[in-house]
């Protein structure tokens, strides 16, 4: 591989492929992308022609015909498996979107397979590069709230009935909301709270639309080393309604972060410190102010996630830390749907 620049193909190239990673893989001069693929001929022609690369409707003529140092895989979940073992067969690195796979087994046959070939997995969990989440973990890491005991995410989209929509099919998207919205939250709390989530449980429902995946999820968690959280992950409520918020509580404080859970880096921070020593019977609340941060909206996470891979593949040596921990997310998530 040519040290200074990192070839990238797309496996997938109509969705958030051009939406979100494509611009901000282009953003960095270390990065060319050579070749765009996806199964709708319109999709493949229209972001090929908008990037200026060969295009294909098919993925194997496209591994064969195109040199690439990499391999971006961003089509519905049931791909994901077959495609990343493909890229996998020719030799290729791969960035694959979240969730890993379908289920837990699949996803740890797929990151087994590129352990034992020695090729970097990594998968599109972007939300730990937010500034804020960085804060998050750094004032935690200083004690700026003491021991945590308490996390809770609510991550939230309006999702209605769409015809065809894979998300919406058990077999096509794994799941609902838990699927595609919690796995974000599972994999967020574990990087900011450093150790692994032992236990998921949860409630789930289908109660606003018709489809056959859940439209609604509370999740309840506990830690390694018993933090207790819950995850709220809906389709049924409204964008404009979305709170989209990480709180974390501790011993000596909280951190709140409002409007984080996102696509683009944003929303604030409140840090309160507030250590209380002896017992008050009457339970006075503070009126502190807590300190507040801003996002930094400069900060493209999804370029973050790129440029993080590409310095593991630029280093010789693959680092499965995160790979680890997004198939354990799909394991979890396997519980959940299994126990309930
Ligand atoms: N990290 C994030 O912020 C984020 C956001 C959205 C989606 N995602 C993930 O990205 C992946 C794709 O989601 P999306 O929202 O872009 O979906 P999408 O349906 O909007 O787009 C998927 C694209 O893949 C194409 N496609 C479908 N089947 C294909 C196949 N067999 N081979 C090649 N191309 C195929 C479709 O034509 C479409 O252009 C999913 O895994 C999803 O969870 C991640």
């Amino acid at each position: 591989m040519n040290q200074s620049t990192m070839k990238w193909c797309v496996i997938g190239a109509g969705g958030i492929a051009d939406r979100r990673t494509i611009p901000a893989l282009l953003t960095d001069p270390k990065n060319d992308l050579v070749a765009v693929m996806d199964k709708s001929p319109v999709a493949a022609k229209a972001t090929g022609e908008k990037y200026g690369v060969p295009y294909f409707t098919d993925e194997r003529e496209m591994l064969e015909a195109i040199n690439a140092d990499a391999v971006y895989v961003s089509t519905p979940v049931f791909c994901h498996y077959d495609q990343a073992m493909l890229a996998l067969s020719f030799g290729k690195h791969v960035f694959l979107e979240k969730p890993v796979c379908i289920d837990g087994k699949k996803s740890r046959e797929l990151l087994e397979a590129f352990k034992a070939a020695g090729k970097q997995l990594s998968i599109g969990y972007m939300m730990k590069y937010h500034s804020l989440h960085e804060k998050a973990k750094a004032l935690i890491a200083e004690g700026g709230i003491g021991t945590v005991n308490s996390v809770r995410a609510q991550f939230t989209c309006w999702y209605p009935d769409i015809a065809g929509a894979w998300r919406q099919n058990k077999a096509l998207g794994g799941g609902g909301a838990i699927m595609d919205l919690g796995v974000h939250c599972l994999e967020l709390i574990e990087d900011i709270l450093g150790e692994p989530i032992a236990e998921a449980k949860a409630f789930y429902s289908t109660r606003t639309f018709s489809y056959e995946v859940e439209d609604g999820a509370v999740i309840v968690l506990r830690t390694k080393s018993g933090i207790l959280g819950h995850v709220d992950c809906n389709f049924n409520i409204p964008d404009k309604a979305s709170e989209s918020k990480l709180e974390l509580y501790g011993s000596e404080g909280y951190i709140i972060c409002r409007g984080t859970l996102a696509q683009e880096d944003g929303g604030v921070l409140s840090h309160l410190y507030c250590p209380q020593g002896d017992y008050e019977a009457a339970q006075n609340r503070t009126t502190d102010k807590p300190v507040e941060y801003t996002g930094d909206s400069s900060n493209n996470m999804y370029r973050r996630q790129l440029a993080a891979f590409a310095e593991i593949v630029k280093s010789g040596k693959p680092d499965y830390t995160l790979a680890e921990r997004a198939v354990r997310v799909q394991e979890l998530v396997d519980e959940i749907y299994q126990n309930n």
